[in-house]
């Protein structure tokens, strides 16, 4: 089980509250004028993924501090129990093993069980559908060949695969994919104008099988599709459920061969590698998807075996804790210089900010310190024309990661040799500033930053990147002494909506009050 430290209460914080008071006089130009092997120092790679982190306000003694601090707090015994199966998602008693999804161990027990049989078993069932659905031989009710799919999910069964499926946008083959998340029924009309019932699959995705939203949408499609080919029979061809909850998929009637499980171990905003998967592998083959779990795969031995301060999930976790904790930096920016990456941000933001947004530490006790910084983002070089006035000269600092791929996926290198300039010009104009005689054309700079370059967004690349950040969350957490795997913070708002949906009086007079003007607007 994960210990209960108080991380404020370490020697090694202490020693790093110390150390900041000695540097943070010193502006990051500072460090490197001081400096010349800076950057060599604070860089890592890792297979094709490349990280500097040298734009920050810290040194090299700052990382060994940092490292003592994950030491002292049991880093390497959490990581053990994590992969030991324990149940470290202490408050729901489960077990968080992600990482056995894209493993080729052949034996990960939990309680005794070898899970191994168990995800194979549904990888095949995923390669299998996959499979026949690019090459043709799955063909629809009516004898057409399926040329889109729907995946119906929310959150975790949504953003993952809507950001994996975007990002390999260049492997798409044969099939287009939509992604219907809202329960505002004009993302479904949306949609809708874009398929034929005939050429569809629905992918109905859900953990639990009982989110609103999901549920909704997929009886609306459901009523929808039956109205158009008339046939419970044709749904056997169409539909297509993945859930834990096999109990409520048959409820709903979709036929058994056609659902597809996963397990309470797995968190829906880290399921993208179990069966929630699907609507990537029928997008860009099974090949390609499986090429994303050996990526993970790797960050995942890395971050396993590799020493903290070589260990790149590590490391970003522990830059963010010193710039939370020690600098006060409550935001932070996810910058995409890549299209194709325009999801990125929204999905960190669940992952990151479902798991660490927490205000408890793990003895139950109120936290004192800050945790989940408020991330935001979005990709180069849009941003700079919409949210960048405030990084440069806002009044509060945010930390940026900023992502990019030297090799593009695409051939005009004239725009990729314009978008490799921005990003970095970008880390460099914050990092060093520019004095002005003007007050209004002053830039401070001292601004920090990370800048990760992928060799190629590549699939391998692309799943090796989800797992760092992935990990970047353990860590976190860990250090937070928080739990990072439950997300009770989004049940209230779910009971109160369907309090209100079902017309029970609220208490809240501002409630009812706008209740009523719906509905005098609506008369
Ligand atoms: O918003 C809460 C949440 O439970 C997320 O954690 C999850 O990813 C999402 O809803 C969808 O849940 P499900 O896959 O069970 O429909």
């Amino acid at each position: 089980m994960l210990k209960h430290i108080n991380p404020t209460k370490t020697s090694s914080w202490k020693d790093l509250q110390a150390h900041f008071l000695e540097i943070k006089d010193k502006s990051i130009k500072d460090h490197f004028r001081n400096n010349s092997g800076r950057v060599e120092e604070l860089s890592r790679q890792f297979n094709d993924i490349y990280l500097d982190f040298s734009k920050n306000h810290l040194t090299k003694e700052t990382v060994g501090l940092l490292v003592k601090l994950a030491s002292e707090l049991s880093l390497n015994e959490a990581i053990q129990a994590m992969k030991a199966g324990e149940k470290i998602n202490e408050r729901e008693g489960r077990a968080v093993l992600h990482t056995a999804l894209r493993s080729k161990e052949d034996e990960i027990r939990m309680n005794g069980q070898n899970l191994i049989p168990l995800v194979r078993k549904e990888l095949d069932h995923v390669k299998v559908i996959a499979n026949d659905i690019q090459s043709g031989r799955w063909i629809g009710h009516t004898g057409k060949r399926i040329k889109h799919l729907v995946n119906i999910g929310i959150g975790g069964s949504d953003l993952g695969p809507q950001m994996v499926c975007n990002a390999l946008k260049p492997y798409w083959k044969n099939i287009t994919p939509h992604f219907l998340s809202n329960i505002d029924a004009s993302h479904w009309e949306e949609i809708k104008e874009n398929i034929h019932p005939e050429e569809t699959i629905f992918i109905i995705a859900s953990k639990t099988f009982t989110t609103d939203e999901t549920m909704t949408n997929a009886q609306t499609v459901r009523t929808w599709f039956l109205n158009q080919l008339g046939s419970q029979e044709a749904l056997r061809k169409h539909f297509i459920a993945i859930s834990t909850n096999l109990e409520e998929v048959e409820n709903f009637g979709i036929p058994k061969e056609n659902i597809l499980g996963f397990w309470d171990w797995v968190g829906g905003r880290f399921s993208l590698w179990s069966s929630i998967g699907l609507s990537i592998a029928c997008t860009i083959g099974w090949s390609n998807f499986e090429a994303i779990l050996d990526g993970a795969r790797e960050m995942d031995d890395h971050f396993f075996s590799e020493d903290f301060d070589k260990n790149l999930p590590v490391l970003l976790a522990l830059i963010s804790i010193w710039q939370v904790n020690f600098w006060g930096y409550s935001s932070k920016a996810i910058l995409p210089y890549d299209h194709n990456l325009r999801d990125l941000p929204r999905f960190l933001q669940q992952l990151l900010m479902e798991s660490n947004g927490k205000q408890m530490d793990r003895t139950g006790k109120r936290i004192t310190y800050s945790t989940c910084p408020v991330l935001f983002g979005e990709p180069g070089t849009n941003g700079q024309h919409a949210f960048f006035q405030l990084l440069h000269q806002g009044t509060d600092i945010i930390p940026s990661d900023f992502i990019v791929a030297a090799v593009a996926s695409h051939s005009q290198e004239q725009h990729h040799s314009k978008l490799l300039s921005n990003c970095f010009a970008q880390s460099e104009a914050l990092m060093d500033g520019q004095v002005s005689d003007d007050p209004f054309r002053n830039f401070d700079g001292n601004r920090p930053s990370n800048t990760l370059v992928i060799k190629e967004l590549l699939p391998r690349n692309l799943g090796s990147l989800i797992a760092l950040y992935e990990h970047q969350v353990f860590v976190q957490g860990v250090v937070w002494n928080i739990y990072s795997f439950d997300q009770w913070g989004v049940e209230l708002g779910k009971q109160l909506a369907k309090k209100i949906n079902n017309k029970e009086a609220s208490s809240n007079s501002s409630t009812n009050e706008l209740l009523n003007k719906v509905q005098s607007f609506r008369s």
